[in-house]
């Protein structure tokens, strides 16, 4: 995963019930390919052991603010961290965190680092409303640090549900992801990303689709969001999970994702189309259930064309927004992509031909040519879609005109 390659990430682990979500949000941060400098308060220990996070993670852990005569172990973990991300943090460590304490290591690495912090809370649903908590959350928030709202749902000890839940690790290391890359580039700019198929209804329980299954838009939604943009993602019925972080809008026929990507655009500053909106619709979608005893042998549906959403974009483009197509062929890729680029006035076109292995829809992987309206040709290698993700966003980004400031 691309922003964690080779970077470090200090993990600090307070002392609340989900402090078990740590281990496998240690686990995922290692996989991932970040070396992991997990960081134990006192109470922490009470929930989890050194010994587990030390085997996940490869590394020494953490606890003591002078541990066997070194008194430093504060500024070097500081240092060399690229993130610092505290989950769970509980009430007590959120207090002392807002008041500039330093009187543990964790405390003592937050005031310390000049990385970006994550900070994810979980409490009790009574604790996490108390206005003190928010009052240190405000503060936190203040000094910079992105918080993480903690999820709705069942609490410890049959308290019933309501917000306090640790968020599960996926969703932590997406904001982990997020911290680490979104200093970088899409800080405070709007992206619109479609993905997935529509459906065009026949009759009441049939439809016409094709085999989008979504995977390339949500990846280039998260993989936006990772960059710091507010996401919009406009989507048909997708087969993979919605990612964390972008604002999701499920739309079901062409017309829907049509009006849907209008409304959205005026205030985008880029628009990639990555769906596969359904070309023909049926011409009158029958009021009941078609029968096959009704007629003969062969049905005859009349269909006719959707409207083009990239094409009926350009009366509503702010003009500085980078409007992003992609072109599925099954040959002669270069000349259709180019010409779909012309035809709907696009910045970029992201081609590829479906007879390539690897390429296509229903797979992780994929395998591109990115045109540009000048004329350039840049033919990718085979790549995970979520790298091929990050790629289109470094050549959108590169077109985007400078943010004022
Ligand atoms: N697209 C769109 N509205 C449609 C169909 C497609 O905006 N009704 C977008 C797709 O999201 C993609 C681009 O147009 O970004 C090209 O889609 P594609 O299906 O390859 O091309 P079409 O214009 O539909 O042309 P054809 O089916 O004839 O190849």
């Amino acid at each position: 995963m691309r922003p964690f390659d080779g970077r470090t990430v200090v993990l600090g682990v307070t002392g609340g019930i989900a402090a078990y979500k740590a281990v496998m949000l240690a686990r995922l941060l290692t996989q991932a390919g970040a070396h992991v400098d997990v960081v134990l308060t006192r109470s922490a220990k009470e929930f989890v052991g050194a010994v587990t996070f030390e085997a996940l993670t490869g590394r020494p852990v953490h606890e003591a603010l002078v541990a066997q005569g070194h008194a430093l172990d504060h500024i070097r973990l500081a240092k060399r961290a690229d993130l610092v991300i505290v989950a769970p943090a509980t009430a007590d460590f959120l207090a002392r965190a807002a008041q500039g304490h330093a009187d543990d290591l964790l405390t003592a690495v937050l005031l310390a680092t000049a990385a970006p912090v994550v900070i994810a809370p979980a409490m009790n649903d009574r604790m996490w409303a108390h206005p003190q908590v928010g009052h240190n959350v405000g503060r936190l928030r203040a000094f910079g640090d992105s918080l993480v709202e903690p999820d709705v749902g069942p609490l410890a000890q049959g308290e019933g549900s309501g917000p306090g839940r640790l968020p599960e690790p996926e969703t932590l290391i997406a904001h982990a992801a997020r911290a680490l890359e979104g200093l970088t580039s899409l800080a405070g700019r709007h992206v619109v990303v479609t993905a997935g198929p529509t459906r065009e209804s026949l009759d009441p329980v049939r439809f016409l689709t094709n085999h989008s299954t979504g995977r390339m838009g949500v990846a280039i939604a998260a993989a936006a969001w990772q960059r710091g943009a507010d996401v919009t993602l406009i989507h048909g019925p997708l087969e993979v999970p919605l990612p964390v972080g972008p604002v999701a809008h499920a739309v079901t026929s062409t017309a829907d994702m049509h009006d849907a990507v209008l409304a959205a655009l005026p205030i985008a500053d880029v628009l990639v189309m990555a769906a596969a909106p359904a070309d023909f619709a049926p011409v009158s979608v029958a009021s009941e259930k078609l029968s096959k005893r009704a007629g003969d042998a062969v049905h005859t549906v009349a269909l006719t064309t959707t409207s083009d959403i990239l094409r009926d974009t350009r009366a509503v483009r702010p003009a500085h927004a980078v409007i992003v197509g992609f072109a599925l062929e099954t040959g002669g890729l270069d000349a259709k992509a180019t010409a779909k680029l012309s035809e709907k006035g696009l910045d970029l076109i992201v081609g590829n031909d479906a007879t390539v292995p690897g390429a296509g829809f229903g797979t992780d992987t994929n395998v591109v040519t990115i045109y540009d309206r000048e004329g350039g040709r840049e033919a990718l290698p085979l790549a995970a879609k979520s790298d091929v993700a990050h790629h289109l966003l470094d050549r959108i980004d590169a077109r985007l005109a400078p943010a004022v400031a």
